[in-house]
């Protein structure tokens, strides 16, 4: 090949020994192009490393588009502004699963299949009694759904492609359900049913706020709040949680024990608990004026404490979900009214954090934590179930990450490799 004729791919020269080696360059529709290192091991002899998958893409995907630098996020094609503005939460599940936005017909029949499976064989209510007074409700969702899978199990294998999408409407029809009940049975409040006759995201308020034969205050902007706050969650490219459904949908498990998986990893205060742990820190800081002993610890490299709500490894600009949750949450403290003096402790922080040098020199804005939290306070869910309410949103984007995992042509199983540090060979 002629030094002026570039082919799409890179070169890689070994400097121990002058090898050199070639790998391809893919390109997508949109975003970094990647180079395909899937015979690296095998033509170098070597691995490769990179903690916490940095900068390495483990799949191609058709869902999710975001540009950290700018700040940007698309579902299928459509900016989450302008979703957030115009397009309830259902017509986002139903766009992330069935490739396009749904048309009023489309949006009432998909409406109506989930009413009809958001019933729940009364059996897995005994799972609540095996759990302690106040467990974690994220202990108990994920136990939940993994027990769903034992409802559900008609072919261990689950590659019947007709089967995919009656797994996800019934999960995504499901978890409010199994969410509301725990709390209500947490609180030894009476269990409220699904009203078939109202909508998805109005259902869930009624069915943690109702009691039998009483009137339920349930106001049209709290339930757009919710709604809001479950589309924003909804899906998000190749996140920690989704690439734990990934990975286990990878060994052909069932898919809700792939959910199931994908919960456990979301509760982490890194990644969905986050939410959880931003009122908890707000209430400990207490007032603005405590905010710059907080501030201090948060950049003394010696002390672990890290600002919830902040910081993201994919957005290095103002996460754009971030955005539409403060919009939403300066409407709702004019409409309902939210603890101001959370508010104004949230303010002082992110006032800090987006002038102050440590954090302006390592990109950390606001994430979507950072304010879904206030707003689900505002909404009166308890603080416990936040991250409860985050899984509900993510629901519909797991089960479209796993379907597309199994619509591939082959899935290979999840298995990296490592750089192993441990003792030579001992006994012979
Ligand atoms: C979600 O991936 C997704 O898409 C997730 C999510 C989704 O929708 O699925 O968007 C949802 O999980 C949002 C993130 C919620 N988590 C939090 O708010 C927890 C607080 N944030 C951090 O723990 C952290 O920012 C992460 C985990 C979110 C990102 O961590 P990275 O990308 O691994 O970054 P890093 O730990 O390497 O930090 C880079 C630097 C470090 O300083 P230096 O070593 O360079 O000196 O920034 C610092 C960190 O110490 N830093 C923070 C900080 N986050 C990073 N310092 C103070 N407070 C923080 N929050």
């Amino acid at each position: 090949m002629s030094e002026t004729q570039f082919s799409n791919s890179v070169t890689l020269r070994d400097n121990r020994n002058g090898a050199t080696y070639d790998f391809p360059i893919l390109d997508g529709t949109m975003g970094p192009s990647v180079i395909d290192i899937s015979n690296f091991y095998k033509d170098t002899g070597m691995f490769t490393l990179d903690r916490g998958y940095t900068s390495t893409a483990m799949c191609k995907s058709s869902i999710t588009y975001i540009d950290g630098e700018k700040g940007e996020l698309m579902h299928r094609g459509y900016d989450i502004a302008w979703l957030a503005k115009n397009k309830r939460y259902l017509d986002v599940v139903y766009l992330l699963l069935n490739k396009k936005l749904p048309s009023k017909e489309e949006y009432n029949a998909f409406l109506y299949e989930l009413k009809t499976r958001s019933f729940i064989n009364e059996k897995i209510l005994k799972l609540f009694d095996a759990f302690p007074d106040r467990a974690h409700p994220m202990a108990v969702l994920q136990a939940c759904i993994a027990t769903l899978s034992a409802y559900y199990s008609k072919d261990m294998s689950f590659d019947d492609p007709g089967e995919y999408m009656e797994m996800a409407k019934r999960l995504v029809a499901k978890m409010p359900t199994l969410a509301a009940f725990y709390y209500r049975h947490s609180k030894g409040y009476p269990i409220i049913y699904p009203d078939l006759a109202r909508g998805f995201t109005e259902n869930f308020l009624y069915m943690m706020r109702s009691f039998p034969h009483s009137h339920v205050d349930l106001k049209p902007i709290e339930v757009k709040a919710l709604d809001s706050v479950l589309m924003l969650h909804a899906d998000h490219e190749q996140n920690a949680s989704t690439t734990t459904v990934r990975t286990v949908g990878s060994t052909h498990a069932h898919p809700y024990a792939c959910i199931s998986a994908g919960i456990g990893a979301l509760w982490g205060h890194a990644h969905g608990g986050a939410n959880e742990s931003v009122i908890r820190q707000l209430e400990m800081i207490g007032t603005p004026e405590n905010v710059d002993k907080y501030i201090a610890k948060a950049k003394d490299k010696s002390d672990p404490f890290r600002l919830m709500g902040f910081g993201h490894r994919v957005y290095k600009n103002y996460d754009p979900r971030a955005k539409v949750l403060k919009g939403l949450r300066n409407q709702l403290i004019e409409e309902i009214g939210i603890d101001t003096n959370l508010i104004r402790v949230a303010n002082r922080l992110e006032e800090i954090v987006l002038n102050d040098e440590y954090f302006v020199s390592r990109n950390l804005y606001p994430n979507v934590d950072f304010n879904s939290g206030l707003i689900l306070k505002a909404l009166g869910i308890p603080t416990e179930m936040f991250a409860v309410i985050f899984v509900m949103g993510r629901s519909p984007g797991w089960m479209a990450q796993w379907i597309e995992l199994k619509e591939q042509e082959s899935i290979k199983i999840v298995r990296p490799r490592q750089l192993y540090i441990g003792p030579e060979r001992i006994n012979e």
